[in-house]
């Protein structure tokens, strides 16, 4: 819920929080799948939305959009319950010195939720443990139609008619660049939330991955923005005069809106309609696994000789992105351990990515995706450029 809950969040700042809880709450999951584990032989479960909290059928979610405000009802309520169950089993298990484990953990776990107050009547029955109905993975939910930008940005060009600038020698292309990563960076978080919240039935450890993920991703988004935003003196300095971005740094210092990305924001949509191995190839295999190279590079720019803050920054990323490539490729070899089955969906998967690109065009344009489409299709038969759809443009 606390996935749903980034998604439907504009502010990269408040996401952190939100992406913290998320990751708090999992490892409070894992801890307890190991304490019944240890105590009481309990098998791992698989993961599944019971049916009363899955959104749409708890009436959180219709046609795409989110009811916030029931949203974080439903997560107060959430917390609440754990919180009186535990305070419960903790008065019920004081002084039984054979149950002193599940007294101690009680205590020990509390602190994650807050306090409980007792006397009030707990919202529902004791949970049911999940038992999903098959031990196949499932689609049990599609995300939010869309995800919002954070103000900060402004939509402008579209990715159809020009690339977003790239990484160079100087703060002209690097800052534009950096600010734009900023909202892709935001794009891998709102991945992860996907995964886990469309997911069913998948053991414990893939959602602790994607949890870390999302609050990795939350953190290099605004790491990116904030980094951006602390060298626009320096850019301003550097442009000549009349330079369009000139106005853009204005705005953003008058009205904390105003620097341009492209004008389907952080493609969020062409994740949204990839399948979960899709989201696995375009992502992780194709873009993350290359951005730890390439990140080296930025590391070592001589842009950041007088600004080491910005390079010990990009190090953390990097270390960051080496983990996500790692569980991308360890969750692929899980879902497809076949290495023939594993390589077709790989190809198949890259065939897709620009098809998937379009349907944001689609979204955040005038033309139909039939029509861009078409258009892709008449393109591919005269030498044209087309968007690629390179791994660099999601991350
Ligand atoms: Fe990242
Ligand atoms: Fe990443």
């Amino acid at each position: 819920m606390h996935a749903l809950r980034l998604l439907t969040e504009k502010s990269l700042e408040d996401r952190l929080g939100i992406a913290a809880s998320a990751v708090a709450y999992f490892d409070g999951a894992s801890e307890v799948g190991g304490f019944l584990s240890r105590y009481a032989g309990t098998p791992a479960p698989l993961i599944a939305w019971r049916e009363e909290d899955h959104p749409e059928k708890a009436g959180l979610m219709s046609a795409g959009e989110v009811d916030k405000l029931l949203l974080e009802q439903r997560i107060e309520r959430g917390r609440r319950d754990a919180s009186i169950t535990l305070a419960e089993v903790g008065e019920a298990t004081r002084a039984v010195e054979v149950l002193a484990p599940w007294h101690d953990f009680a205590r020990r776990t509390s602190a994650l939720f807050g306090p409980a107050d007792v006397r009030e009547p707990r919202s529902e029955q004791l949970p049911e443990a999940a038992r999903p109905a098959s031990r196949t993975p499932t689609k049990a939910l599609q995300g939010p139609q869309s995800a919002p930008l954070d103000p900060a940005f402004r939509r402008t060009y579209s990715i159809l008619d020009s690339d977003p600038p790239k990484y160079g020698d100087t703060l002209q292309d690097t800052v534009p660049h950096m600010w734009v990563l900023a909202s892709r960076e935001a794009l891998a978080a709102e991945l992860a939330a996907l995964c886990l919240i469309e997911c069913d039935n998948l053991p414990l450890p893939f959602y602790l991955d994607f949890a870390k993920q999302m609050w990795d991703e939350a953190r290099h988004a605004v790491f990116y923005l904030n980094a951006a935003v602390s060298l626009l003196p320096d850019l301003a300095a550097e442009l000549p005069a009349g330079h369009p971005l000139h106005d853009d740094i204005r705005a953003f210092r008058e009205e904390g809106t105003g620097l341009p990305v492209p004008r389907e924001g952080n493609l969020y949509e062409a994740m949204l309609n990839a399948t979960l191995i899709e989201r696995l190839v375009i992502m992780h295999h194709d873009t993350e696994t290359p951005a730890v190279a390439a990140l080296e590079e930025q590391i070592n720019s001589t842009l950041w000789a007088r600004r080491p803050q910005i390079a010990a920054g990009i190090t953390i990323v990097q270390m960051d992105e080496r983990t996500h490539a790692r569980l991308g490729h360890r969750w692929l070899k899980h879902l497809l351990p076949d290495r023939h089955e594993l390589e077709e969906a790989i190809q198949n998967a890259r065939l897709m990515r620009t098809m998937l690109l379009l349907t944001s065009c689609a979204h955040h344009g005038q033309q139909p995706y039939a029509a861009l489409v078409s258009q892709l299709l008449a393109k591919k038969r005269r030498p044209q450029r087309v968007p690629t759809g390179t791994g660099a443009e999601l991350d």
